[in-house]
């Protein structure tokens, strides 16, 4: 909650008579939210018998009918917001909403599994697991998207545990070869899946899933401008491969919390990497 002030301001006799009460300007300093820097003014109830003092005819105070004035040292009119805090939550920690995984950054301890994973209602291609406040706020982003008439969602992937991780890397590598399969899919213990905090999102009907023209669709479109509103974060841009280490992934969403996406979306940082002054992960280290 911000910290309010308040200060008493000296009635004022206007040359007809008309009297302004004593007020009392609230001034209203904003927290650590964001939402801070603003000063809210307004009309109170008068603040005590003094406020309702008159004075019948002159134009201005008359010291003499005045008490004496109190010295108060000048008030600073506002106090600076606070910055976003960038140290507020933990980006080595795996159950931290902001930790940050990539190809130089593996998840620790590699195995790493989360204690508050859900199953959610949604239409999905995989079980649709989360940890509980990324499921939540899935619900919300796709309910969002439907009442925008976006069309309808589906999750093509959500958690994955180290297990199927080695499963779905080992599928790639298999296919593509390995250094095909290192630019889309993360090897064990480096995949932000295996937080329960991403969702790989496709339409319904099922058109473009896992592709870049998903980013084309309705529903891709409406994400990358709004996913922001609902803490979730596009986490593999077109334009920070050389970044982030994989191709452009226009359904992949990973879950921060709102204040953090909100952040970032007002910065237009794109990158979590860039956002904690990170290292660029391009390759893996070993
Ligand atoms: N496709 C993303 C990079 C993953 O495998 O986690
Ligand atoms: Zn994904």
């Amino acid at each position: 909650m911000p910290a309010h002030r308040s200060r008493p301001v000296r009635a004022i006799t206007t040359a007809v008579g008309l009297v302004l009460v004593t007020a009392v300007v609230a001034g209203c300093t904003g927290g650590d939210d964001g939402g801070g820097g603003t000063t809210a003014t307004g009309t109170a109830p008068p603040a005590g018998p003094s406020s309702s003092a008159t004075s019948s005819a002159a134009p201005t105070d008359d010291p003499t009918d005045d008490p004496p004035e109190e010295t108060v040292a000048p008030e600073p009119s506002e106090t600076p917001a606070p910055g976003f805090d960038k140290t507020a939550m933990s980006i080595d920690d795996p159950a931290s909403l902001w930790v940050v995984s990539d190809k130089l950054r593996p998840l620790q301890p590699s195995d790493y599994a989360p204690s508050d994973l859900v199953t959610i209602a949604v239409p999905s291609q995989n079980p649709p697991v989360f940890r509980a406040e990324a499921g939540q706020a899935l619900l919300d982003l796709v309910a969002a998207g439907e009442a925008a008439g976006a069309g309808q969602f589906q999750v093509q992937s959500a958690y994955r545990s180290y297990a199927t991780q080695v499963s779905v890397y080992g599928g790639w590598v298999q296919r593509l070869g390995q250094a095909q399969a290192d630019i889309q899919s993360a090897r064990p213990g480096y995949s932000e899946h295996q937080t329960g905090l991403v969702a790989d999102i496709s339409p319904i009907p099922l058109s473009c899933a896992l592709q870049a023209c998903f980013g084309d669709t309705p529903q891709g479109r409406w994400l990358a401008e709004n996913a922001w509103r609902y803490g979730w974060l596009l986490r593999y841009p077109a334009d920070k491969t050389a970044v982030t280490g994989f191709t452009y992934e226009p359904w992949h969403f990973r879950y921060v919390g709102v204040p953090l996406a909100t952040e970032m979306h007002e910065t237009g940082v794109t990158t979590l990497e860039e956002f904690f002054g990170l290292p660029a992960a391009p390759t893996y280290a070993g």
